[in-house]
């Protein structure tokens, strides 16, 4: 009942069907019977209580009763990374244990899921060696591709659904569930399936890495990015979808799957360069542009800055790699005094210090700071009054890591405006 657990739980209650959402975590489960998420997804919450109300979902901590009862079984774990790179898969074999385990008769299971290649060809022996006795079982691999902060927007409008098995009535099985969402399906096989969704995200995040590295050129050649994406963008075969330039990527799948896919090259001795450089060019990024902005305010040292927006990316309170933690890492250590700002999502205790403070509203975190840098790019801070905010600020420079603000309405009102890409 993670992230991915919880919205497709939600997505097949909202279509009719009977859904269990069972975890391990009995705080977490207690947590959603109350109609209560344990994390920020706009519309998620209102779901939720519909779907209690109507009783196509309730929720379970006993793997026994989840498992029994039910025909389909989705495996929605997490698969974080491991030292190496590699995607740890922990909870998919303790999923499989439990399932093997507890399963009485025919059952369908569906990897949701971001998993290595062959994970669901080592599923079914995971299944079948926990099993006490035979029982017949498909695995089909059917991965998620919606966002964080539009899940439930994205589960409802996908652009297509996978589902990769070797089974054909499996497949058909797990395409019915989905007859009343008008997508394309692309039925294939598992391994397909799998590869599919670890290329999308890391060609998704190659975009962004060239325009973040294109901006760097934009910089110093005083074009401005965003002017040179939208011309990119109107070319049918490139499209305008992700293209913003930034502070860089974060969140709980580029970063990860990146990795994992360059892993998975590694073992197969096969280089992915291209990859490995956007990579590189994300770890680099946020540093690259404090070097530059730290040269318009004649160093940051000393000075009080306020950080706006530290989630990933707006609309979650997710703070999983997000570059705007890096950035107030990297800003501890030049003795910075920064005042932090977040509408949803809270700094960790750890970072919490005498010189690094949140605060509840705009107003206050600006008292007094000689700069701001904005992480992240909610609606919040585009529609401020940035004229009243000005009152609040001793001085005025701008740093826009999202390209987010009117930089020539900014200058107007007499800031210090910098942005991403010359902007
Ligand atoms: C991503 C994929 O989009 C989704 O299909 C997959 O299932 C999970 O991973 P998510 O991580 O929720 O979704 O967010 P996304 O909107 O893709 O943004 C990821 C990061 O890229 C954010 O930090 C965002 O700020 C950044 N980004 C996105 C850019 O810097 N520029 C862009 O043009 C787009």
């Amino acid at each position: 009942m993670g992230y991915v657990g919880i919205t497709t739980g939600l997505l097949f209650a909202e279509l009719g069907w009977q859904v269990t959402g069972l975890d391990t975590d009995t705080m977490k489960i207690h947590a959603l019977m109350g109609g209560k998420l344990s994390f920020y997804e706009p519309g998620l919450d209102l779901l939720l209580k519909k779907h209690l109300e109507s009783g196509n979902i309730h929720f379970t901590t006993s793997p026994e009763k989840g498992i029994r009862e039910n025909d389909i079984i989705f495996i929605c774990v997490g698969t974080p990374s491991d030292k190496d790179g590699s995607a740890d898969l922990q909870a998919v074999r303790g999923a499989a244990t439990s399932i093997g385990t507890y399963m009485n008769d025919y059952k369908i299971i569906t990897v949701k899921s971001t998993v290595p290649i062959d994970t669901n060809r080592k599923l079914v022996e995971w299944i079948t060696e926990s099993q006490l006795q035979p029982q017949p079982f498909d695995v089909v691999s059917n991965p998620e591709f919606l966002r964080e902060g539009s899940a439930l927007y994205d589960s409802l409008n996908p652009d297509r659904i996978v589902i990769g098995s070797d089974s054909e009535r499996a497949a058909q099985v797990i395409q019915s569930l989905y007859s009343s969402i008008h997508a394309p399906i692309l039925l294939t096989n598992p391994r397909t399936a799998e590869l599919i969704k670890y290329a999308s995200n890391a060609y998704l995040a190659t975009k962004i890495s060239y325009v973040n590295e294109l901006a760097r050129l934009c910089e110093s050649l005083e074009v401005n990015v965003t002017d040179v994406t939208k011309g990119m963008g109107m070319d049918q075969r490139i499209g305008p979808h992700f293209l913003k330039a930034g502070i860089g990527y974060g969140g709980s799948c580029f970063p990860k799957d990146s990795m994992a896919l360059l892993y998975t090259a590694k073992e197969q001795q096969v280089e992915l360069s291209i990859l490995d450089r956007v990579v590189a060019v994300n770890n680099s990024q946020s540093t690259h542009f404090l070097t530059i902005w730290e040269q318009k305010i004649d160093g940051f040292s000393g000075k009080t800055v306020a950080i706006l927006g530290i989630s990933f990316k707006p609309n979650t309170d997710d703070l999983r790699e997000a570059p705007a933690l890096s950035i107030i890492q990297q800003l501890q250590h030049k003795g910075v005094h920064l005042r932090v700002h977040d509408p949803i999502a809270k700094l960790p205790q750890a970072f919490l210090s005498e010189k690094v403070q949140q605060f509840e509203s705009i107003e206050t975190t600006l008292q007094h700071c000689d700069a701001v840098i904005l992480c992240s790019e909610w609606k919040d801070y585009r529609e401020a009054d940035w004229q009243q905010l000005r009152a609040h600020m001793k001085n005025y420079y701008i740093f826009d890591g999202r390209n987010t603000l009117n930089g020539k309405e900014m200058t107007k009102l007499g800031y210090a405006y910098f942005g991403i890409g010359y902007r």
